[in-house]
């Protein structure tokens, strides 16, 4: 099994580039399926959901090959076939197979979907949605089936949250549908509008005339098209927070800053230096900041998945900073962690009270999702002594190559092996 060894207080310099959005390909996988025509994604990372969902779409007969930082989609031979457990469960994403199968196919049979494990995660929305447009659902030992034999029809959908996932398979789903559809109260995600351009540049006809509603006019089909991929704001964030912990002067490179404006704010407010260029972000820091309140929220508020790191961050301040998570309910698997390695911070209800500390120090911590992942690396970073960061197959979801990286920026960090008999044993 493999892990992280970091030995932190390391100071980071230099420049990191951002690869595409691990959020926004994921959707575009399972929109490519809505035309019989080859959609080739570029600026895509290597990442293992991005395997994963390339493995759900040619067990359903598409086609779905990586070279270099490209992805060959081809939804040609593409069915509905049943998506089981053992691939549902490896990524919540899997789900948005749902829209496009049934607006092209009248039908689809999903294994309930998996996922980081950070609250319960329904899908009542997607459904709810796929109902309005006429389908009947149905739920059968463990799946959820959906029929609408006719077709689908436009429908007007209010979401009762502005749900990323829901608003995007409703999307794709209403693209191939019968007439118009509305969704209010829709998610403002640039990924979602990365999808919905994506979906334009196919043929479809996907507006959002203003910023709580979308309205598509179904057409009767979809063609191929080239499309690159937007830049990865969640990579970027980690990265300046990482930069923000640790200390040091680093230009992050190949994103656009108006994406990061949340964590730009929150960072400068807490005394970070921050310069924004036209394509990039410059951290410096020299580990003097102070500590900030935050609270997540749908775009555009602070992204849900920077709240770990953000967390790990503040851990390193002065002062008592409070972070409260609106959006999903239990998303804390960071923070025993993160007291492990000296952290002080205490959980009340959906907010985390961190009095931040001089310095924390090296301790084997598990990484039990992806983004607490993330903050378990920021805190090893910083800490005073060697840490072992174990359950790398969370954090390789969503960062392609992250030791390496750090490494070129001059971060001690390593990815090793350990014999299986003794991990067991540590993991007990
Ligand atoms: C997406 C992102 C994820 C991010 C999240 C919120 C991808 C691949 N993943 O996840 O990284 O953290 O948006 O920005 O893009 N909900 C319901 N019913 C539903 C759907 C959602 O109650 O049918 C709730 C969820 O439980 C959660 C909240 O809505 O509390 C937000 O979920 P949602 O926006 O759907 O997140 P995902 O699309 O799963």
């Amino acid at each position: 099994m493999d892990f992280y060894r970091v030995k932190g207080e390391k100071p980071l310099y230099g420049t990191i580039k951002t690869e595409g959005a691990k959020n926004a390909v994921l959707p575009e996988i399972a929109a490519a399926m809505l035309t019989e025509e080859p959609v080739k994604l570029i600026n895509v990372p290597y990442l293992s959901d991005v395997r994963n969902m390339g493995a759900i779409c040619r067990l359903a007969g598409g086609l779905c090959d990586y070279n270099k930082g490209s992805l060959l989609l081809d939804g040609q031979y593409f069915t509905n076939k049943t998506i089981p457990y053992e691939s549902a469960c490896k990524l919540r994403t899997s789900f948005l197979f749902a829209g496009p199968m049934l607006a092209r196919f009248g039908k689809m049979k999903i294994s309930l979907p998996g996922g980081c494990n950070i609250g319960t995660r329904p899908i009542d929305l997607h459904l709810k949605g796929f109902e309005k447009m006429g389908a009947c659902i149905n739920f059968d030992s463990g799946f959820v089936e959906a029929y609408a034999p006719s077709g689908l029809n436009g429908a007007e959908i209010y979401l009762d949250f502005p749900s990323v996932g829901a608003t995007e398979n409703i999307m794709m789903a209403a693209c191939l549908a019968k007439g118009r559809t509305l969704i209010f109260n829709c998610a403002q995600e640039p990924e979602v509008r990365d999808l919905a351009a994506l979906l334009c540049k196919m043929g479809a006809v996907v507006k959002m005339p203003d910023s709580e509603c979308i309205l598509i006019e179904g057409q009767s089909e979809l063609k191929g098209t080239v499309h690159s991929v937007l830049p990865d704001r969640i990579e970027a964030g980690t990265y300046m927070l990482a930069v923000a912990a640790t200390g040091g002067n680093v230009e992050i490179t190949g994103i656009e800053p108006f994406l990061l404006q949340p964590i730009c704010a929150k960072l400068r407010e807490s005394g970070v230096k921050i310069s924004e260029g036209i394509n990039s972000v410059k951290v410096e820091s020299d580990r003097k900041a102070h500590s900030v309140d935050v609270k997540t929220l749908p775009y555009p508020g602070f992204p849900t998945d920077l709240q770990a790191q953000i967390t790990a961050f503040l851990s390193t301040t002065t002062g008592t900073g409070v972070v409260t998570e609106t959006v999903f309910e239990s998303r804390f698997n960071h923070i025993g962690e993160l007291c492990r390695m000296g952290a002080g911070i205490r959980l009340e209800g959906r907010s985390a009270i961190i009095e931040g500390c001089n310095h924390l120090t090296g301790a084997s911590v598990t990484a039990k999702d992806l983004r607490a992942g993330a903050a378990l690396v920021i805190g090893a970073l910083c800490a005073r002594g060697e840490t072992k960061i174990f359950g790398l197959n969370h954090i390789d979801r969503g960062y392609h190559n992250l030791s390496e990286k750090l490494e070129k920026l001059g971060a001690d960090i390593e990815r090793c092996q350990e014999p299986s008999e003794s991990v067991g044993t540590l993991l007990c």
